[in-house]
């Protein structure tokens, strides 16, 4: 006798959703674990409270799969639970290896059994990317890539050697030498240039401006995005950055686009930079957010841009908490 286990979401209760999300769930085991429709000796569902409108063992014994004994059970209601989430549990008359089945929104309930997961999280400067990109990999235990430090790390070396931000060759031939890597130690990321912890450096506020400029090269872009794409193809993480959703990862699993008004998003650097004991004129940060803003989604090579299919979220008058619990919530809903 094997068990496997299984789970999934549904985007609203209704029994068409049900029966859907069922039917793909069940078809999913089956043909991971190579079952035979006869093989399975028990089907047993739990549902979360609000889930009304079908029975998850009815829309499986409509889906074909009759020949077994089926139960559908209530969850409670748990503070925090993903939402609209249907469970289930095979038993299987032989002895196998089980490939347990997290689908849709329910992918983030076991991380260490479902594919990777990839959340691409876009916005211009100070929309709170970075605050929720965090948050969320601390609590779904995922990586975080800040793909504006690769981009602040090449500026950096930039503006030490010299070399104008707007010059294509000069910065190819610049980085050809320098060896840059994001490393992790404790879940942070640090981004190391020639083996050089600039994490610090990189967030010193002329850093922004020549970012920027460095990022609208396209060599420079080219070459981001493959180191990018090769880190998001080994494990999950959520992303953050500008162009995550429409270029680097089009296929990402979760995409959010977060925006805010230019003077909230000023004041929110002010404050960040005024911590860290910088001395700024709130002005010229306003200033510069909206030349950022221009120069980014200006660019011809993946502009600053919402995904068609990235949920947009205004920030201006949310708390973090509040951000982070509306992205995990739509996390939850996605189909
Ligand atoms: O998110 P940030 O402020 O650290 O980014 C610095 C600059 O890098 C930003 O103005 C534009 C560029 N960037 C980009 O073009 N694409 C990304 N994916 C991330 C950043």
């Amino acid at each position: 006798m094997t068990v496997i286990r299984g789970a999934t979401t549904i985007p609203c209760d209704s029994a068409e959703e049900i029966k859907k999300a069922v039917k793909e769930l069940l078809e999913q085991i089956e043909s991971r674990n190579g079952l035979k429709r006869d093989e399975i000796v028990s089907l047993v569902f739990s549902s979360t409270s609000d889930i009304h409108s079908y029975y998850p063992a009815k829309a499986a014994r409509e889906a074909g799969f009759a020949s077994c004994s089926l139960f559908s059970a209530q969850e409670p209601d748990i503070d925090g639970g993903l939402p609209l989430c249907i469970r289930a549990m095979l038993f299987v008359g032989k002895n196998l290896a089980p490939s347990h089945v997290y689908l849709r929104g329910a992918r983030v309930l076991r991380k260490d059994l479902a594919d990777k997961i990839n959340i691409a999280i876009d916005g211009p400067a100070g929309s709170g990317k970075s605050t929720v990109a965090k948050a969320l990999a601390r609590d779904f235990n995922i990586l975080y890539l800040d793909t504006g430090a690769m981009y602040r790390a090449c500026a950096l070396k930039a503006l030490e050697a010299g070399v104008d931000t707007e010059d294509e060759a000069a910065i190819v031939d610049l980085m050809k030498d320098v060896k840059l890597d994001v490393v992790y130690e404790d879940g942070v990321q640090k981004t190391l240039l020639d083996g050089r912890d600039v994490s610090e450096d990189i967030r010193k506020p002329p850093v922004s401006m020549a970012a920027s400029a460095v990022s609208k090269l396209p060599s420079v872009r080219m070459h981001m995005t493959e180191k990018q794409r090769e880190i998001a193809g080994r494990m999950s993480c959520v992303l953050d950055g500008r162009d995550i959703g429409t270029f680097v990862l089009p296929e990402a699993d979760f995409k959010f686009y977060l925006t805010a008004s230019p003077r909230v998003r000023a004041k929110r650097r002010f404050d960040e930079l005024t911590a860290k004991g910088y001395q700024v004129d709130p002005d010229e940060l306003l200033t510069e957010i909206i030349r950022r803003d221009e120069q980014d989604s200006t660019r011809s090579l993946a502009p600053l841009k919402r995904a068609d299919d990235a949920v947009e979220i205004d920030t201006s008058d949310l708390t973090a908490e509040e951000v982070l619990a509306l992205v995990k919530q739509k996390i939850g809903e996605k189909i």
